[in-house]
């Protein structure tokens, strides 16, 4: 074997009359008229490489047994194609290489599937021939893209004072609401360590311990079922910095998306500075915690108005809030049933629908209950104009935030205004400290439990936990939560009324938190910080909506790895070392 001089896809015109040396996979051999083309393809791209057996009859023998995947190195001279061959399509399209030597390094079977772009084999045997599936170019590029980014993040973390600091993947058990994944110890039976849902007690731990700023390109287990967005072992950013305020992590984490997305995406940032909105806000506007800025389409509360209504439903609603859907008014039943179906499809009981024609009058199975003075006053609260839609939920607040946002996010699909060209970076602040778990009869930290309410709502927790404002934020994007953070408790009285009122028992937090709250009596500086979810990320850079996309081994939705076939059974042996008897669950035959 020789030592490569170029990689296929960086040669072009600037190569011409040089001598190359190339390794890689053959794409495709054809034979034209006599000659024999090759395409050889490695990481940066393919090449054409040409055989004329007659200037060259001992290779033309060799490179006739030569398949699709084969490993070869190729020596020759980089020429111009001849006139009207030249490939516009292709960066080496302009040039060609004459070979001289032509060496196979190895064979290979036929792939499961075409090595290329494009590809709509079934995903289980893309995983299950991952190591295939990474050769596409599309793939390739995903990954490429990911290193470029944690190599930037890892500059400007650096760049800022950050230092990087591993923490241990086998940990005391990380409350962040998911289940953890279990190691049984060998040397301590019936004893366990968990996989860390994040490095979060570590990286406060490493506050009080004066590193000031830190920062991990860190994995993450966590033991829920994997969705489109979700994978149950994943990579954050995490950071944290002492003595600072909510501020300069906007601004840090501002630096920092603005830096990929100005030099690694060809996107166009949609709002400069990032805009800031409350948690209120958001619920308020969009239903939504994670909005969707693309585009306006905000709720408007039509409450009162339908509450005065003749309307039964609207009459007596809790809330009503509606959209209203520009140039929609030419929906046809069909369309609006569909719509009907997503909204009880996200809870709602229906889905009151308004057309307004052009010619001003409207169409709605609703009309009947309302005067016209009525009818225009709800007109109006929309602002909508002949031609377009109104749509409205009237229930819970909870149920019409979730549908109503099902439904704008439907139009907002079907108007092209979630355009992938944009993106809509954001700030949701203020979140709530709690959230009632009404099955288990108790608040439970939205965010965790180490996340500082504001001091102003300190009382609060005495008198009304469900009205305190935590110091926690997310950074979202085009209607994915892309970060998560807070300023953290640093206060060993707040920290232990915070786990009180979710119902912790003093054993409970002594056994769970004592470390932590050890160390709060060492002089704990005032710390926060954040994660960015670096899959999620890179899934936005790329429209990806699957997040397996962007990792080289994922999961499947069902948590398995068809390559390797993980997990598995294990050596009755192994389990006798870890003192473990497992019971199969009895599956009944429905
Ligand atoms: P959180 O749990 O919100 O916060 O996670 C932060 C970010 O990580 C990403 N993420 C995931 N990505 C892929 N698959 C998953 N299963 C998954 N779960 C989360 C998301 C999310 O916004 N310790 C806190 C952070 C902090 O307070 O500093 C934490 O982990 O992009
Ligand atoms: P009904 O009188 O139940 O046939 O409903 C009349 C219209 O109101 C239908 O278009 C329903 O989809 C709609 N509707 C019913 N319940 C609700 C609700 N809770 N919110 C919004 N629209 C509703």
């Amino acid at each position: 074997m020789q030592t490569r001089t170029a990689y296929c896809g960086s040669i072009n015109s600037d190569f011409i009359g040089k001598t190359v040396v190339i390794q890689g996979w053959v794409q495709r051999s054809r034979d034209h008229g006599g000659l024999i083309f090759f395409d050889v393809r490695d990481r940066e791209g393919l090449v054409q490489c040409v055989i004329d057996p007659q200037e060259r009859p001992d290779l033309f023998k060799k490179a006739e047994t030569i398949r699709s995947e084969y490993v070869v190195e190729i020596t020759g001279t980089v020429e111009a194609r001849p006139e009207g061959t030249v490939n516009p399509n292709l960066p080496t399209g302009e040039i060609e290489i004459h070979i001289a030597e032509l060496e196979i390094l190895n064979s290979s079977k036929t792939p499961p599937f075409p090595i290329q772009d494009g590809i709509t084999t079934d995903e289980m045997i893309r995983l299950k021939y991952r190591y295939l599936d990474l050769r596409r170019p599309e793939m390739q590029k995903r990954l490429m893209l990911r290193h470029k980014v944690v190599k930037l993040i890892r500059d400007y973390m650096d760049e800022k004072g950050f230092l990087e600091v591993e923490t241990p993947i086998l940990i005391k058990s990380t409350p962040e609401g998911a289940r953890d994944f279990l190691v049984p110890s060998r040397l301590y039976p019936g004893t366990f360590y968990a996989l860390p849902q994040s490095p979060q007690q570590l990286k406060q731990l490493l506050m009080v311990a004066g590193f000031d700023k830190y920062f991990q390109i860190a994995k993450c287990f966590r033991d829920e079922d994997p969705r489109a967005d979700r994978q149950p072992e994943f990579t954050q950013l995490d950071l944290e910095m002492s003595f600072c305020k909510q501020e300069q992590i906007f601004e840090l984490v501002d630096g920092l998306m603005l830096k990929i997305a100005d030099t690694l995406s060809d996107k166009e940032v949609m709002f400069r500075p990032i805009p800031r909105i409350t948690y209120a806000e958001a619920m308020d506007k969009y239903g939504s915690d994670k909005p969707d800025l693309r585009f306006g389409m905000e709720f408007v509360n039509v409450t009162k108005l339908g509450n005065a209504s003749g309307f039964k439903v609207f009459a007596e609603a809790e809330e009503i809030k509606g959209i209203c859907a520009p140039g929609c008014g030419s929906y046809s039943r069909k369309d609006l049933d569909d719509l009907t179906e997503k909204a009880k499809k996200f809870g709602a009981k229906g889905l009151a629908t308004i057309i307004i024609n052009e010619d001003g009058t409207v169409k709605s199975p609703i009309a009947k209950f309302f005067s016209d003075e009525e009818m225009q006053s709800l007109i109006s609260a929309f602002g909508a104009k002949p031609g377009d839609l109104i749509l409205m939920v009237a229930d819970k607040p909870k149920t019409v935030a979730n549908a109503l946002c099902a439904i704008r996010l439907e139009m907002g699909e079907r108007l092209g205004l979630r355009d992938n060209r944009y993106l809509a970076f954001a700030w949701v602040l203020d979140f709530p400290m709690y959230e009632w778990k009404e099955e288990e009869n108790r608040w439970d930290a939205t965010h965790h439990p180490f996340t500082m309410p504001y001091e102003e709502d300190l009382p609060l927790l005495d008198t009304d936990p469900g009205k305190v404002r935590a110091q926690a934020f997310d950074f979202v994007c085009n209607g994915s939560e892309c970060a998560s953070g807070s300023i953290r408790i640093h206060r060993r009285d707040i920290q232990n009324k915070v786990f009180s009122l979710m119902n912790y028992s003093d054993e409970e937090i002594r056994e769970r938190f004592g470390h932590m709250l050890d160390a709060f009596e060492y002089g704990a500086p005032p710390h926060g910080g954040i994660a960015p979810g670096i899959d999620r990320l890179i899934m936005l850079l790329c429209d990806d909506d699957n997040i397996r996309d962007v990792m080289a081994f994922p999961k499947t939705a069902t948590a398995v790895d068809p390559m390797t076939d993980a997990p598995s059974e294990v050596d009755a042996e192994q389990l006798k070392e870890l003192h473990i008897r497992t019971v199969k669950p009895v599956i009944e035959n429905k």
